[in-house]
């Protein structure tokens, strides 16, 4: 297949390039670098530098590449962020998904794979989570990316057009490559990680007075690599079928605490990790652990690397392997990318592509 990665310098979709690659794909990237890493995709992808906004550019590429399918993982995914500033979450979220839906109708590619987002429940009535429970989002990431799917949605209605949105839950891990390395940081084990290097002082738990068996919140961990492997399968299974939209949950079925996640990277790490519990963040649901039954029958996933050690241990290893992330990350080449560049040093952005610039 010939895939073009929207999103692919970020942590997810830097990683699904990965198994893309390794499974003898032709993968293009496609990335405007406001919070991903040129250092993040693997060779032989190649990286084109561009905003999701820029729909010529995106059709142009479709068509140099000849591509046959997108995933799409461009997205502001930070639900604190989102409350402080709406508009550009539709901006970028709803109308840059728009632009490069309508991209590939002008370019003739019809088959796209989607990010989506637990956030898109809101507060849920009942766990685990199925794709068919109430959509009703508590902040403007989960109403935008829930606004795309929609989209999506009317696409397939009205155009011959076949896509998989897939909802993800906590995703964590690394691979011997990539890992989490976002500026800012919110996320938990990152967060807990950065204590365990002596980074931070403490971690702040958000809040223990949840209806929950230890008071803090409840949250379902899947790998970033059965990412990768759930990506390529849905990217597969657009190949036939009907013109429509279909939804995955995707996340291990297994909640653990923010309390057992620190407890775990104590464990895993070997460190002592302090914790001080602080007022409850806003908009976070207090449960949400996923039905991820449909995507084991329907697209035959079956994740195989998210037990919470696992991936505690792996991103922990990426961690140890990368102490200041991407930033001034040696390079297999020998260059040297530092944080904020745009390319590596000395290096043109690899690319095929007439439109592709840096
Ligand atoms: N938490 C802490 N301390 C921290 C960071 C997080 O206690 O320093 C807690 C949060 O309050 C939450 C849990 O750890 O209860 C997980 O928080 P994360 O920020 O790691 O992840 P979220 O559950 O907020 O976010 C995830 C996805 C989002 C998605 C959301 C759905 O990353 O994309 O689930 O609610 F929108």
């Amino acid at each position: 297949m010939r895939i073009l990665v929207v999103g692919g310098a970020g942590y997810v979709g830097s990683t699904s390039v990965e198994t893309f690659v390794d499974a003898g794909h032709d993968v293009t990237v496609y990335d405007d670098l406001s919070t991903g890493h040129a250092a993040a995709v693997v060779r032989p992808a190649r990286l084109v530098r561009g905003s999701i906004e820029d729909r010529q550019k995106l059709q142009q590429l479709l068509r140099s590449e000849r591509i046959d399918a997108v995933l799409h993982c461009a997205a502001k995914s930070l639900v604190g962020e989102s409350l402080a500033d709406p508009g550009l979450y539709y901006r970028s979220n709803v109308a840059g998904g728009v632009s490069l839906l309508e991209a590939m109708r002008g370019a003739g590619v019809n088959r796209m794979v989607y990010s989506s987002t637990a956030a898109v429940y809101g507060e849920p009535r009942r766990v685990p989570i199925a794709e068919a429970d109430r959509t009703e989002p508590i902040n403007p990431y989960g109403a935008t990316k829930l606004a795309f799917e929609g989209a999506m949605r009317w696409f397939a209605a009205s155009h011959e057009f076949r896509a998989i949105s897939l909802r993800y839950f906590n995703v964590a891990g690394a691979t011997e490559r990539n890992g989490e390395d976002h500026d800012p940081e919110t996320h938990l084990i990152p967060q807990v990680l950065r204590v365990a290097t002596g980074e931070a002082t403490h971690v702040q738990i958000f809040g223990q007075g949840y209806p929950t068996p230890d008071g803090t919140c409840i949250r379902d961990f899947i790998h970033v690599r059965d990412l990768g492997t759930a990506h390529l399968l849905a990217l597969e299974a657009t190949a036939e079928g009907d013109s429509s939209l279909e939804v995955y949950n995707l996340g291990s079925a297994a909640g653990f605490s923010v309390r057992e996640v620190v407890e775990a990277a104590r464990k895993v790490t070997g460190r002592g990790i302090a914790a001080r519990v602080v007022k409850r963040r806003m908009g976070d649901p207090p449960v949400l652990v996923a039905s991820s039954r449909r995507a084991r029958r329907e697209l035959g996933w079956q994740p195989e690397h998210s037990k919470l050690e696992q991936m505690l241990a792996d991103a922990w290893a990426w961690r140890l392997t990368h102490p200041a992330g991407y930033s001034r990350q040696p390079r297999t080449d020998g260059l040297t990318l530092d944080r904020g560049s745009s390319e590596p040093r000395g290096e043109r952005p690899a690319s095929r592509s007439a439109s592709a610039s840096a």
